[in-house]
C-alpha cells in the first residue's frame, strides 16, 4: 500500500465514493468507506448495493463496518473480501451517536472489551486481508494505552486512535488530544493514524510531529476542504479552514462531475453541495430555496453551482456576499446536521424493519420481502480460532 499517511476519514454518507475519489485529486492517498452495518450488510442486497460502490483508482481503499455481533461482522468481512475491492477491513469502535447505543455497537463497546477483542481477533484469524480498527480514548490514558494494545494483540494491522471521549460528540467544542494519540503510538508497534483536528496541511505536519504517527485521517476538514492534503496553500487563519470560497465553487463542479461518472444516492449530494456551497447559497437564497424545496436531481445540483459559477463571473468576483447574518448561517448548518443525522437514524431503522419483516415469513409486498435473500447458516469454528 505504500505506507500513506493521508487518509480520508469514515463518514456516514459522507465519505462515499465521488467524494473519495475527490478527496484523492487533491492528494488523499488512502480512504476510509463510509461506516456499514455489518449484519444489513449480511441480508440486505439493497442496502449492499446503494452503500457501497467503488471503481479501480478507489484504492488503496478501507471498507468500515459496525457490528455487535462478531459472527456477522466477519460474515460481512468475508463477502467483502470476496469482492477483492478493498485493501483492509476496518472495525468501527468509535461511533458515540444515539444509533451506535440501541444497537450496542461503536464506542459502546467500550464498556465490553472482551466484545471488542472477540471481534478483532475474529477477523485477523478469519480473513486473509488485514484488519483494522478505529478506536476513540478513555479519560485514563492508562487504560487507553492498555485498550490499544489489546486491539493490537488481538491482531489489528493498523490502529487509527480518534482522540476523543466518547461523552465528546460534539468535535467543534473540543480538541482531540494529541497526548493521548502520542501515547498509544509510543506503546503499539503497528502503525497508528491520529485523528482528529486536521484542518490543514499545518495541522498535519504538526500533529506527525507531535504524536509521531504514521499518518492521520481528517473529517469535517475534508468536508469544508476537499483539498486540504493538496501541498499549494499557505495555512489558513485559525478558525477558518474551509478552502477559499473560488476554489470550493471549483471543486463542488468537479465533484459533481465525479457524481454523474460513479452515481449514489442524493442526500450524499446534497449533503456536499450544502457544505461546499454554503456561503455562496447564503448570498444566492433563490437558489437555496431552489435545491431546498425542488426535486433533487443530479441535474438540479449542477445547474445550481453553474449558476452560481455564471453569477460570481458577471459580478466579477470569486467570493461571495452573504445576505444572512453569521448567526443565520450557523442556524442553517445546525439545521442541516439535524436532519441529516435524523435521516441517518431512520435509514437504519427502516433497514432493520426490513429485515424482520423478513424474517416474520416473508412475502410481505411493502418491503421486497418474500425470502428475496435468504440468509444462509453461519457456520463459522470459532472454537479454531480459539474464541469461546
Ligand atoms: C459527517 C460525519 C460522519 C461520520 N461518520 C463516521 C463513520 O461512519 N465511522 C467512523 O468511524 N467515524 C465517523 N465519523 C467520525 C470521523 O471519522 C472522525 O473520527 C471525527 O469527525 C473526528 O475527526 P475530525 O476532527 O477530522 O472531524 C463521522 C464524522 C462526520 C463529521
Amino acid at each position: 500500500m505504500g505506507a500513506p499517511k493521508y487518509h480520508v476519514a469514515p463518514m456516514v454518507d459522507q465519505s462515499e465514493l465521488p467524494f473519495r475519489m475527490l478527496c484523492r485529486n487533491h492528494g488523499a492517498t488512502c480512504a476510509y468507506t463510509p461506516m456499514l452495518h455489518a449484519r444489513i450488510f449480511t441480508q440486505d442486497k439493497k442496502y449492499r448495493e446503494e452503500m457501497l460502490t467503488t471503481c479501480t483508482e478507489d484504492r488503496p481503499l478501507f471498507v468500515q463496518f459496525c457490528s455487535n455481533e462478531p459472527q456477522h461482522l466477519l460474515k460481512a468481512a468475508r463477502m467483502v473480501e470476496a469482492m477483492g475491492i478493498c485493501d483492509a477491513i476496518d472495525i468501527n469502535f468509535g461511533c458515540p451517536q444515539r444509533i451506535a447505543k440501541r444497537g450496542g455497537y461503536g464506542a459502546f463497546l467500550m464498556d465490553d472489551l472482551p466484545k471488542v477483542e472477540a471481534m478483532v481477533r475474529g477477523l485477523a484469524q478469519g480473513l486473509r486481508i488485514p484488519v483494522t480498527a478505529k478506536i476513540r480514548i478513555f479519560p485514563d490514558l492508562a487504560k487507553t494505552v492498555e485498550y490499544a494494545r489489546m486491539v493490537e494483540r488481538a491482531g489489528a494491522w493498523l490502529v487509527a486512535v480518534h482522540g476523543r471521549l466518547r461523552e465528546q460528540k460534539d468535535l467543534s467544542a473540543t480538541r482531540a488530544d494529541w497526548d493521548a494519540i502520542r501515547a498509544v503510538k509510543a506503546a503499539l508497534s503497528v502503525p497508528v493514524l491520529a485523528n482528529g483536528n486536521i484542518r490543514h496541511l499545518g495541522d498535519v505536519d504538526a500533529c506527525l510531529a507531535y504524536t509521531g504517527c504514521d499518518g492521520v485521517l481528517s473529517a469535517e476538514g475534508l468536508l469544508a476542504d476537499p483539498a486540504l492534503f493538496a501541498p499549494r496553500r499557505e495555512p489558513v487563519a485559525s478558525g477558518d479552514y474551509a478552502a477559499p470560497p473560488g476554489e470550493r465553487l471549483a471543486l463542488a463542479a468537479e465533484y459533481l462531475a465525479l457524481v454523474a461518472a460513479h452515481p449514489v444516492p442524493l442526500r450524499m449530494v446534497r449533503g456536499h453541495v450544502h457544505k461546499l456551497m454554503w456561503d455562496w447559497l447564503a448570498e444566492h437564497t433563490d437558489l437555496r430555496e431552489r435545491i431546498n424545496r425542488g426535486v433533487p436531481s443530479l441535474g438540479l445540483f449542477t445547474e445550481t453551482v453553474e449558476e452560481v459559477r455564471r453569477r460570481a463571473e458577471a459580478a466579477g468576483r470569486d467570493y461571495p456576499v452573504p445576505a444572512m447574518s453569521a448567526a443565520e448561517l450557523a442556524a442553517l448548518d445546525k439545521e442541516e446536521a439535524r436532519r441529516a443525522a435524523i435521516e441517518e437514524q431512520e435509514r437504519e431503522a427502516d433497514a432493520l424493519d426490513r429485515l424482520q419483516h423478513r424474517r416474520a415469513g416473508g412475502g410481505c409486498g411493502e418491503c421486497g420481502g418474500g425470502g428475496e435473500e435468504e440468509e444462509e447458516e453461519l457456520v463459522i469454528d470459532w472454537s479454531a480460532m480459539g474464541i469461546e
